[in-house]
């Protein structure tokens, strides 16, 4: 498996981590408990989220910038 599928991989269950995460966020919260440490719980698989996706946004783009570099070489 090459490094752009480990990425998508590793996207697709940090989204099911973060889900998670948000869901016992509500849990916590219907129970009248502000906990800090969960709301932190959500943010880190969120954060990790936003680099693996950046990172799939722009492969499409990256690898069209170096076959047209390819091409005019
Ligand atoms: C935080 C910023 C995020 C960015 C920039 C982002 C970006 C992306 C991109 C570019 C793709 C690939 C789309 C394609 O196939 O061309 C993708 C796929 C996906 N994203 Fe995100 N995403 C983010 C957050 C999330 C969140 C919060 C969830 C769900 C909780 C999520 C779930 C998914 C899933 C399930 C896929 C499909 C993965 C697969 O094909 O296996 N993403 N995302």
């Amino acid at each position: 498996m090459n490094a752009s599928k480990w990425i998508r991989q590793i996207h697709r269950w940090l989204s099911v981590i973060f889900v998670l995460a948000v869901i016992a966020n509500f849990a916590v919260l219907g129970r009248g408990d502000i906990a800090l440490w969960i709301g932190f719980s959500t943010l880190i698989p969120l954060a990790l989220l936003l680099f693996t996706g950046i990172y799939m946004f722009v492969l499409p783009y990256a690898n069209r910038w170096r076959s047209a570099r390819r091409a005019v070489q």
